[in-house]
């Protein structure tokens, strides 16, 4: 999808589609009002018939109108006077829609001229953009007849006069980078696990890197053996699948300054191993990469946004598979941070490949590390479908964290992480057990990472609930990118001070 943002005169402008927001029936905003004008009440006599109805997305498609040079006009009900954050994107969304099934090739659209109480117009423009192309895109399906080819390529945006050209431009660069990002992600998560395989992702990185300009390294299990990544290895050793270890790292930041560093969870599929989880939608399972793949798609945007930032990015990933080789209920091995640790359910193997990256990330000598994981059934039962779970050692990572969430509509809140949890993960034969009891099972889970994130400002975000949709409308959404990119573009911001 191709985005123009301009300042026009919308009456006076040849498309395919000029789609304007109404409230209660009433033209309010300038392009509706000046459509009012140029088509002499035309606009407001048709609105008066009364079919639009006044619920919030309903929508009038006008077959052009004497004055106007569009050649139709879809008009949209906002439903109320005052929008939030949700309703705003909720029209956006009705609108995509609507247009997608018109056979239209260019729009314009003026829903970018509607006010959200403590949003300001730089916010409208990169959630309109983002709300597109989410709504737009489409899972790469694998099948014998070719898909139907997208008619609707290009969207004009009505940007406010109030903005220069230049913050105009920036912000439609930044939303396509990000949007770029967020596909993607889409992409990975949707792949069949036997086509996104941990080599799959080690080749998808190295040709971000070339791609991007991004420095890449992928480790194999015998660098692994050799570094002692015991964790890890125990995980993938069920696996016919060799597992492989990605660092990209993104120097858009001054040479000396210390990198963020980003851990993405990189299970290809989750059977639960020897703790074989039941058959019912187990196919879900493949979206247990949904973490390493957040973490690539946001490497992606940022490079494409070209960030003044230093950042690395660390995927462990391999298959989580029963067999004759697979580790067992009561194996302990030893971490790379010299803890061992007592395997319990080899279904709890998120944290024993998260723990093992996250001691690497020692070695950057990072400002602050965060990690993203579909890591516990619990998170969903707490939060749902709608926050990630965001843990952390530092209160205000957490907080930035947070409101980068609420900013972005990639929403996350915050549980606890307090010393007290330690005692369920006590084993009599290691320093650590896998897991506790099923109380608070993504805070325990948080609690066992934290054993190895003492050295730096840490972060956890656990995207079970939110990484994808099921029933319906399977596949994976794109989160947390929006989050990431929003708290990495405040981080630039901060750094050029
Ligand atoms: N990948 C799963 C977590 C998961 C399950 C995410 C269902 C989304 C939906 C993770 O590896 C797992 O199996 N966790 C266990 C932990 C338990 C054994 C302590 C869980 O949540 O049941
Ligand atoms: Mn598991
Ligand atoms: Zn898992």
């Amino acid at each position: 999808m191709e985005f123009t943002l301009k300042v026009i005169r919308p009456s006076h402008t040849k498309t395919d589609c000029l789609v304007i927001p109404v409230s209660q029936g009433r033209c309010l905003t300038p392009t509706a009002l000046a459509c009012e004008q140029a088509s002499a009440g035309g606009l407001q006599r048709l609105l008066d018939h009364g079919d639009l109805g006044k619920e919030a997305g309903k929508s009038l498609l006008i077959p052009g109108l004497d004055g106007i040079k569009a050649k139709r006009i879809l008009v949209i009900e906002t439903g109320v006077d005052v929008l939030n954050d949700n309703r705003f994107r909720t029209l956006v969304r009705s609108m995509t829609q609507l247009v997608g099934g018109l056979a239209v090739k260019d729009v314009i659209c003026a829903l970018t001229e509607l006010n959200v109480p403590g949003r300001d117009e730089a916010w409208i423009l990169e959630q309109t953009i983002l709300t597109l192309r989410e709504t737009r895109y489409r899972i790469p399906k694998e099948t014998i007849s070719p898909e139907p080819k997208l008619t609707w390529i290009t969207t004009t945006l009505i940007a406010t006069p109030n903005l220069t050209d230049k913050v105009t431009q920036q912000l439609r660069g930044q939303s396509q980078a990000i949007a770029n990002g967020i596909d993607l992600t889409r992409d990975l998560g949707n792949l069949p696990p036997n086509r996104c395989t941990p080599q799959y992702l080690a080749e998808t990185a190295q040709q971000l890197g070339k791609d991007w300009g991004l420095k890449v390294k992928v480790l194999d299990r015998s660098a692994m053996e050799k570094l002692g990544m015991g964790a890890l290895l125990a995980v993938s050793a069920g696996s016919h699948r060799p597992p492989q270890f990605i660092v990209m790292e993104y120097m858009g930041g001054k040479a000396k300054s210390r990198p963020l560093v980003l851990v993405g969870k990189g299970i290809t599929f989750d059977t639960g191993g020897i703790s074989l989880k039941p058959a019912p939608e187990m196919d879900e399972m493949k979206f247990d990469m949904c973490g390493a793949a957040s973490v690539l798609g946001t490497m992606r945007a940022l490079a494409e946004m070209k960030l003044p930032l230093n950042v690395v990015a660390l995927i462990p990933t391999c298959e989580n598979m029963p067999g004759g080789a697979a580790t067992r209920p009561g194996d302990v091995v030893k971490s790379l941070s010299g803890q061992t640790i007592e395997i319990l359910n080899t279904d709890a193997e998120g944290r024993l490949i998260l723990c093992d990256a996250l001691t690497y990330a020692e070695r950057f000598e990072p400002t602050l590390v965060v990690d993203v994981a579909t890591l516990t059934g619990a998170c969903v039962i707490a939060l749902g479908h709608e926050a990630a779970g965001l843990l952390s050692n530092d209160e205000g990572l957490r907080n930035e964290l947070q409101a980068a969430g609420e900013y972005s509509g990639d929403r996350a809140w915050p549980l606890p992480l307090w010393e007290e949890y330690q005692e369920g993960l006590k084993s009599n034969f290691a320093d650590l057990a896998n897991i506790a009891g099923r109380a608070g099972g993504t805070i325990t889970a948080a609690t066992f990472l934290s054993n190895f994130t003492q050295r730096y400002r840490w972060a956890h975000l656990d995207i079970a609930g939110v990484a994808w949709k099921s029933g319906k409308e399977k596949g994976a959404t794109g989160r947390p990118v929006r989050l990431f990119c929003r708290f990495l573009i405040e981080h630039a911001r901060a750094s050029q001070g």
